[in-house]
């Protein structure tokens, strides 16, 4: 490579879902308590409006989405290449990836990829493959995060960028899909209580634990965190 070259585009988020699956549960455990508003819910209802009827989670983990749909309807597969996080995903789950979904041609009504596809070095692929699975005038929910997110915690720790960060992941959809809405929040939706869920929020950050320490320890709890981040709801045209 060379200078005129410029940088690197920006890797996918490193995976740990099996290595290491109590970070990810740490996450969503600080999510239920600390947050105000949730992101399951917000799609759950998105998914009634639309008449979804059946639905593919894409990296659906142990299906904090599922949990969140009213039973019976919609019918959701869930789909993620975590074969640990799976085993507590309620069946029916499938483990395949993003980028290959084991899924007939136009099949379904609606395909959630929620703060997933910032793991794919190149998210196009699984995008592309999202539009072959869903059929015409289905959508894609995908949800992620920015560039910007807890800017009370950029002493410490600012989030590196990544292929699908939510400056950039509409204009990515748009390449692909017909019809593109973005649904951004910014604004104080975390409150960390004390010095261990500071730490705690750190770590599932994959902040090195002496890192998240020594915020834990500078930063004055109660901590009011500053959330960013879009949800893309993308429409398949003919
Ligand atoms: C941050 S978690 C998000 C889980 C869940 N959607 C949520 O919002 O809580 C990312 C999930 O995507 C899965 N994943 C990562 N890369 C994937 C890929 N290429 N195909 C399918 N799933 C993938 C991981 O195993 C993990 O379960």
């Amino acid at each position: 490579m060379t200078a005129a070259d410029g940088p690197p585009p920006p890797a996918g988020v490193p995976r740990d879902y099996d290595s290491d699956p109590g970070r990810y549960r740490l996450g969503r455990q600080l999510a239920r308590v600390h947050t105000t508003v949730d992101l399951y819910n917000r799609v759950a209802q998105l998914l009634a409006e639309l008449g979804a009827g059946t639905v593919l989670d894409v990296g659906c983990a142990d299906g904090a989405l599922r949990a969140a749909l009213a039973a019976p309807a919609p019918w959701l597969v869930g789909l993620d290449t975590s074969h640990t996080l799976l085993r507590d995903h309620p069946s029916p789950a499938v483990q395949a990836d993003a980028a290959r979904l084991p899924v007939r041609d136009r099949a379904v009504d609606a395909i959630t990829a929620l703060n997933v596809l910032y793991h794919l070095p190149d998210p196009l692929p699984a995008v592309r493959e999202a539009r072959r699975v869903l059929r015409v005038g289905g959508h894609l929910l995908a949800a992620t995060v920015a560039r910007t997110d807890s800017p009370e915690l950029a002493a410490y720790w600012t989030r590196p960028a990544t292929s699908f960060d939510a400056e950039d992941a509409p204009r990515l959809i748009a390449q692909v899909f017909e019809s593109v809405t973005v649904f951004r929040w910014d604004a104080p939706l975390v409150t960390l209580p004390d010095a261990t869920a500071i730490r705690d929020y750190l770590v599932v950050r994959q902040v090195p634990i002496a890192v998240a320490r020594a915020a834990a320890d500078g930063l004055r709890a109660p901590l009011v965190v500053t959330k960013r981040g879009a949800l893309i709801v993308a429409g398949r045209g003919r």
